[in-house]
């Protein structure tokens, strides 16, 4: 290993362990074509894919274009395929990886921008088509007069979908959605469930149109990948299976949906907590609808 390596793991005030190979996919628009590149990244204790690709960016090539932000998996910017597997490139310890080689490549089933960079527009465009927002009557939005309504365990039923930092890497997984672009996959499905459980919501039926039509969960194949892949224990092979019995009993008539959460101030004379400061004034035009 030579000095300057060992300093740079030294200035994180780190002992270098060992020098591991980044084999790192590299795509430039402009020329068109994929290839592969190699560099010799030291490693210490802690270090992850991210730091690596640092280390490369900072002193091997300024050239390599990757996306990240938070740096501790909850923007959920960072998702790559590392050694053959969906992972977040912040959460991923190399040394937890034991290899002496790190595979990097952009996350499959996304077009590539450059390098390492996901178009994630596909991702967005089907959350999206779900409503993935509380929808009520817009009077209620604009000028809330106290907090909805949900005991505890009506939120428990759909918490975990909440879990979801939007990261794509459960589409990147999904052999359905490798083959079928049409289908909305694993991350706007389970919101779609997510939303149509939360009892503050009054838009069921309307966002099932969407969520539960040709596109929807009836064209999952049941791999169960998305949910192994998902960095933050959310299960949405679970979401879809759920979100199948939710439109099939509405089908049938056999579930009513729930009537949206009443404000505090009009159930039996429930007023605002203490201490709960009162909500600003609304300070742009509302379209009716309320991400949560
Ligand atoms: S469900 Fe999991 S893998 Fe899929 S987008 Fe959300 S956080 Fe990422
Ligand atoms: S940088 Fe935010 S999740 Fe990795």
């Amino acid at each position: 290993m030579d000095r300057e390596r060992e300093q740079t793991a030294q200035s994180f005030g780190e002992e270098v362990v060992k020098v591991v190979r980044f084999r790192v996919q590299r795509f430039r628009p402009e020329e068109g074509k994929a290839y592969v590149q190699e560099f010799q990244v030291p490693v210490y204790r802690g270090m992850t894919v991210l730091d690596g690709l640092h280390y490369v960016r900072d002193n091997l090539d300024s050239t390599l274009a990757y996306r990240f932000s938070c740096r501790m998996g909850v923007c959920g910017s960072c998702g790559m395929f590392i050694n053959g597997f969906p992972r977040l490139a912040c959460q991923t310890q190399i040394l937890e990886l034991g290899s002496d080689t790190v595979d990097v490549r952009p996350m499959p089933n996304y077009p590539v921008v450059k390098d390492l960079v996901p178009d994630l527009g596909p991702l967005f465009e089907k959350h999206r088509t779900v409503r993935p927002y509380v929808i009520r009557d817009p009077r209620e939005l604009e000028q809330p007069t106290g907090e909805f309504l949900q005991k505890p365990e009506e939120l428990e039923e759909f918490l975990q979908f909440t879990y979801c930092i939007k990261c794509g890497l459960c589409l990147t997984a999904c052999p359905t959605v490798a083959t079928d672009p049409q289908y909305l996959g694993p991350q706007a499905l389970a919101q779609a469930y997510r939303y149509c459980k939360d009892t503050r919501d009054a838009g069921m039926d309307e966002r099932l149109k969407v969520a539960a039509g040709t596109e929807g969960p009836w064209r999952c194949h049941l791999a169960g990948a998305c949910s192994e892949a998902c960095p933050k224990g959310v299960d949405p092979a679970l979401g879809i299976q759920l979100l199948k019995r939710l439109a099939l009993l509405r089908r049938w008539r056999l579930k009513k949906p729930h009537r949206p959460a009443p404000l505090a101030g009009e159930r039996t004379g429930v007023s605002r907590r203490p201490g709960i400061p009162e909500p600003p004034p609304p300070t742009v035009e509302s379209e009716g609808s309320a991400s949560s």
